[in-house]
């Protein structure tokens, strides 16, 4: 279980990214960080994986407080895909890459090359070990990098605005990937996004505005209060915008079979 308590932090005097943040994410659980641009974030997601500490408030993994003390037996659990696809290739084909965090991992060459090839084709990118990073889409160097988290065996996945540089068939194959991350796999992830189809998905959501946490809740919750969504710059999923458009339309909303599949589709997205 992880747990954030009254966090702060500053960049410096002027630039305050976090007023005090508290929430729980259960082992198992998939939270969803969403917001409008600025409102801290990525800032969240850096302070979550040890890469920056806090100001003040605390984050603790199973009861255990992260701190320079405790971060090296804390931060192997934690995989962490960014939004740019190109900068977290660092092997010039996807077996190197996959290869590079295992070595610093001292894994041996012979788990490694079974590790390599056990997460390949778990993303299935089993047929692309010699290609290089240039030859692949957004959505494959995604997969590749999800691989190599996996590979390490984290079982804490956070993923910030992995889907937001990728054409919409790798946002498709990326959000499949991250549902069979939880379903399957039972990792606990967090997934900082602007994709609300993708938020959608998650069992909870918690909504930041200026550093602050301004709703959480299950996704249906969420998108209820359209005017937070509105408020935040975010739109409705694709899904409650068509029941939602349809519903204030009185040609369309007493179309009961229509009405009735419309619902049952923004459940199911
Ligand atoms: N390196 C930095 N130095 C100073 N201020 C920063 C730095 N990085 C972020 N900030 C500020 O901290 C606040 C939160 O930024 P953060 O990147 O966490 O937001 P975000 O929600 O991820 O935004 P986006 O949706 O644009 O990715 C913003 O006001 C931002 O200007
Ligand atoms: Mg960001």
């Amino acid at each position: 279980m992880i747990e954030v308590k009254d966090l702060k932090f500053a960049y410096n005097a002027k630039d305050i990214a976090l007023r005090g943040i508290s929430f729980d994410v259960k082992d198992g659980e998939w939270v969803s960080i969403i917001g409008h641009n600025g409102s801290g974030k990525s800032t969240m997601a850096k302070l979550l994986a040890g890469l920056i500490e806090p100001t003040a408030g605390t984050i603790s993994y199973d009861g255990v407080v992260l701190d320079s003390k405790t971060i090296n037996q804390i931060r192997p659990r934690i995989g962490i895909v960014f939004q740019n696809p190109d900068n977290q290739f660092v092997g010039y084909n996807v077996k190197y890459d996959i290869a590079f965090g295992l070595e610093n991992h001292n894994v041996e060459r012979k788990e490694m090359i079974e590790l390599i090839d056990k997460y390949t084709k778990l993303v299935d990118m089993q047929d692309f070990l010699e290609r290089e990073p240039g030859s692949l889409s957004g959505g494959q160097k995604q997969r590749v990098a999800i691989a190599g988290i996996l590979a390490l065996n984290c079982d804490i996945i956070i993923l910030d605005e992995a889907t937001s540089m990728l054409d919409p068939e790798g946002v498709v194959e990326i959000t499949k990937l991250i549902c069979e991350l939880k379903e399957k796999y039972h990792k606990t992830l967090i997934t900082i996004t602007h994709d609300l189809d993708l938020a959608m998905k998650s069992d909870k959501i918690v909504v930041l505005r200026e550093g602050k946490i301004i709703k959480e809740g299950l996704p249906l919750e969420i998108f209820k209060e359209r005017d937070i969504l509105l408020s935040s710059n975010l739109d409705m999923p694709f899904s409650q915008k068509a029941y939602y458009l349809a519903s204030q339309n009185e040609k369309l909303n007493n179309k009961k079979e229509l009405m009735d599949a419309l619902w049952e589709y923004h459940f199911k997205m």
